[in-house]
C-alpha cells in the first residue's frame, strides 16, 4: 500500500495550476453496470451511517461539498472529482464501528475513549477495501487524519506521502467541525475556521492546499452559495449547517 500512497502527488505549478497524479486501481476500470450496483450499495451504506449517527452523515455530505468546491477551483477532472466525492462521503464511515457512548459523547473524550475513536479511519478502510475499484478511495479514507508533519494517525505518513485527497479531506473536515452546530454548541464563523487552518498550515495541514481552500471557499461564498456539486446523494437538506 505504501508504494501506491507514495505515488500520489500534487504537482504545484505557479501556485495555481495543479496536476493530480492519482494512481492505484482506478474507478474507471469498473464497468458502467458494476458502478451502478456499487452506487446503490454506497447509498445504502451511507443510509446506515445516517441511522447510526445523523450528525456524522450530515457532516460527511458537507465535507464532500467543501472538497468539491476546492476540486473545481483546482480544475480537477470529472473522474478526479468523483473519486474525491466518494472518498469524502465515506471518510468517516468507520464510525459505524465506534460505540455510541463514545461517538455521541458531548464532553471531551478521555484518553482511552480517544484511542477507540482513533480507530475509525482504519475501520473506514476495512469497510471499503474489498469493493473492486474502490481501493484508492479506501486508502484515501484511511489517511484522512494523517498530519502534514507526520504526527497524525494511523500510519504517521508525512507531507506528500499522504494521499492528496486525504490531505484535502482533513482541511474540509476541520472547516466543517468548526463551523457546524452541534446539539451542545453553536457553530463558529467562517473566519474562525480559516484562522485555525492558517495557524496549523505546515504542521497539521498542507499549507498549499490551505491557501487554495480558503481562496476557493471565498470565491464560492461570493458567487455560488447554493450550488451543489455532490452527485451520489440527493438528500442535500443535510448540507445545511443546523445541528441535525
Ligand atoms: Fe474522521
Amino acid at each position: 500500500m505504501s508504494e501506491k500512497v507514495k505515488k500520489l502527488k500534487i504537482q504545484k505549478q505557479d501556485d495555481d495550476i495543479l496536476i493530480l497524479n492519482q494512481v492505484g486501481k482506478k474507478l474507471e476500470s469498473v464497468s458502467h453496470e458494476t458502478l451502478q450496483v456499487y452506487e446503490m450499495a454506497a447509498r445504502s451504506i451511507l443510509k446506515a451511517l445516517d441511522m447510526k449517527d445523523n450528525y456524522t452523515y450530515g457532516h460527511s455530505l458537507r465535507v464532500a461539498q467543501y472538497c468539491l468546491i476546492l476540486g473545481h477551483h483546482l480544475g480537477m477532472s470529472k473522474e478526479e472529482c468523483y473519486e474525491l466525492e466518494l472518498s469524502a462521503l465515506f471518510h468517516d464511515i468507520g464510525k459505524i464501528g465506534i460505540p455510541d457512548r463514545i461517538l455521541r459523547k458531548p464532553d471531551r473524550l478521555d484518553e482511552d475513549e480517544f484511542e477507540v475513536m482513533k480507530r475509525h479511519p482504519e475501520l473506514s478502510y476495512e469497510i471499503l477495501k474489498d469493493f473492486k475499484g474502490f481501493e484508492q478511495i479506501a486508502i484515501n479514507t484511511r489517511h484522512h487524519h494523517e498530519r502534514y508533519d507526520g504526527n497524525g494517525y494511523p500510519d504517521k505518513l508525512k507531507a506528500e506521502e499522504i494521499p492528496a485527497f486525504s490531505r484535502i479531506i482533513l482541511i474540509a473536515d476541520t472547516y466543517d467541525a468548526i463551523t457546524s452546530s452541534r446539539v451542545y454548541r453553536k457553530g463558529l464563523g467562517h473566519q474562525v475556521a480559516f484562522d485555525e487552518l492558517h495557524e496549523f498550515a505546515g504542521s497539521q495541514f498542507d499549507p498549499f492546499l490551505v491557501k487554495q481552500f480558503t481562496k476557493a471557499m471565498d470565491k464560492h461564498t461570493e458567487k455560488d452559495e447554493d450550488k451543489t456539486y455532490i452527485t451520489l446523494i440527493h438528500d442535500l437538506e443535510k448540507l445545511k449547517k443546523e445541528a441535525a
